[in-house]
C-alpha cells in the first residue's frame, strides 16, 4: 500500500475536527474516556491508527507529515485536559449551590410550649402561702378509707360521706388495708402529714382530687385543690383570718375585703365558708356603665364570691393523730385551683381546663 503524504495530512485535518467536536459533545466522565480510547487509545485510537502510517511514506515526506501528525496529537491531549479540568469545575460548582448556606437568614422559629394555667394557678397560690412560711408536700391520689374520711371525723356510715361522691377502688394497699378510693379531696394529707410530724405544723398540699360526678360548667369528676394546715401551741382563729385575709388580696388585689360564714365540715369546729367582696363589681353586686345599671355575673349579684372552706382543727382530729387537743390548735383551709383560675381569668366553664384546646391554652 502506497500512502500519499497530502493524503494522510488531510485525513489528520478531518480527524482533529471530528475529535475536537466530539471532545464538545461529551458531558460527562465516562463520556470522556470513551472519547479517549476513541481518538488516543493505543491499540485501536483513530489517530493512533493514522500515525501508524507515517511508517509507510517515503523520507523525505515523512518530517512534514511527522510535524502535522503530532500537532493533531497535541491538540487532542490539550483538549482532553482543558475538557477533563472543564467537568470538574462543573461538578465543584454543582456541589456548591447545593450546600449553599445563607448566614443572613433569620432562624427558623422553635415552637415554645407554655405552662397550663391550672399549673400557672397553682404556682402562684403555693407561692402566696411559701411567702408566709408554708412548706409544701403532696399525697397519693389512690387513698385509703381512713385517711380520705376516718382520720378526719367522717367514720363509716355517716351522713357527711354524701358530701363527696367518691369513686370507690376494688384494691387493697401493701398492707392489706382497704377499703381504697380515689381521694376526694387534698385533706388526707392533713392526718398523713400529722403522724410523720411533730407541731409546729405549717403545710400546703397541692394535687388532684376526684369526684364521682356528672360534670357540666361548673363540675368535673377531677380538678385540683390546695388544701393548708397550720398546728401549733396557741393558735387561734385571728390567725386563719389573717393567713387567709392576706392569700385573697395577694392573689385578687390588695383592696379586697372578706367574709366569713359558718359553714360544716366534720374535721374542723367552727367551720367556715370564706368569701371576697366581687373583684368584678367591688362588691356591689352590679356594674355601672355610662349611667346604666348591670348585673354582675361573676358574683351573680350577691356582691361576694366564695372562695374556699376553712376552719379551726377539730380536737377529734388532732386526737386521732396522736397530738394533745389541750395544748395545741390549729386552722385549716381548701381551696379549688381551677375555680380560683375561673374568677381570676374570667373562665366561665371548667371544662375547658380538660379540653386541651390550643386556641383556649394559647391565652395564659
Ligand atoms: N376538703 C373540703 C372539700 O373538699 C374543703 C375544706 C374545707 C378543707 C374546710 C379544709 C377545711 O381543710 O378546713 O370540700
Amino acid at each position: 500500500m502506497t500512502t500519499n503524504a497530502s493524503d494522510l495530512t488531510r485525513t489528520l485535518e478531518a480527524l482533529r475536527e471530528e475529535a475536537l467536536r466530539a471532545l464538545d459533545a461529551a458531558e460527562s466522565e465516562e463520556r470522556l474516556e470513551a472519547w479517549r480510547v476513541a481518538y488516543l487509545g493505543r491499540r485501536e485510537g483513530k489517530l493512533t491508527l493514522a500515525m501508524r502510517q507515517l511508517g509507510a511514506l517515503s523520507p523525505e515526506a515523512r518530517p512534514a507529515a511527522g510535524a502535522a501528525a503530532n500537532q493533531v496529537k497535541l491538540a487532542l491531549d490539550e483538549g482532553l485536559a482543558r475538557r477533563q479540568e472543564a467537568l470538574k469545575e462543573r461538578a465543584l460548582e454543582r456541589m456548591a449551590q447545593a450546600q449553599r448556606l445563607d448566614v443572613t437568614m433569620p432562624g427558623r422559629p422553635v415552637p415554645l410550649g407554655r405552662l397550663h394555667p391550672t399549673t400557672q394557678m397553682l404556682r402562684e397560690v403555693l407561692d402566696a402561702f411559701t411567702s408566709m412560711g408554708f412548706q409544701v408536700a403532696e399525697g397519693p391520689e389512690v387513698e385509703l378509707d381512713r385517711y380520705n374520711f376516718e382520720l378526719l371525723n367522717i367514720p363509716k356510715g355517716h351522713p357527711a360521706r354524701d358530701m363527696w361522691d367518691t369513686l370507690w377502688i376494688d384494691h387493697t394497699d401493701a398492707n392489706g388495708e382497704r377499703p381504697m378510693l380515689l381521694r376526694t379531696h387534698t385533706s388526707p394529707m392533713q392526718a398523713r402529714v400529722m403522724e410523720k410530724t411533730e407541731p409546729p405544723v405549717r403545710v400546703v398540699v397541692p394535687g388532684k382530687v376526684y369526684r364521682y360526678e356528672n360534670t357540666d360548667a361548673t363540675h368535673e369528676w377531677h380538678f385540683h385543690q390546695v388544701e393548708g394546715l397550720a398546728v401549733d401551741e396557741g393558735i387561734t382563729f385571728a390567725n386563719l383570718k389573717g393567713t387567709l385575709y392576706e392569700f385573697a388580696r395577694r392573689i385578687f388585689g390588695p383592696e379586697r375585703r372578706v367574709r366569713f360564714r359558718c359553714d360544716y365540715f366534720p374535721f374542723v369546729e367552727p367551720g367556715v365558708d370564706m368569701a371576697m367582696d366581687c373583684f368584678m363589681c367591688k362588691g356591689e353586686g352590679h356594674l355601672r356603665s355610662g349611667g346604666r345599671s348591670q348585673p354582675c355575673r361573676v358574683c351573680k349579684e350577691t356582691g361576694w364570691i366564695e372562695i374556699m372552706g376553712a376552719g379551726m382543727v377539730h380536737p377529734r382530729v388532732l386526737e386521732m393523730v396522736g397530738y394533745d387537743p389541750q395544748k395545741y390548735t390549729g386552722f385549716a383551709f381548701g381551696l379549688g385551683v381551677e375555680r380560683i383560675a375561673m374568677l381570676k381569668h374570667g373562665i366561665d366553664d371548667i371544662r375547658l381546663f380538660y379540653a386541651n384546646d390550643v386556641r383556649f391554652l394559647r391565652q395564659f
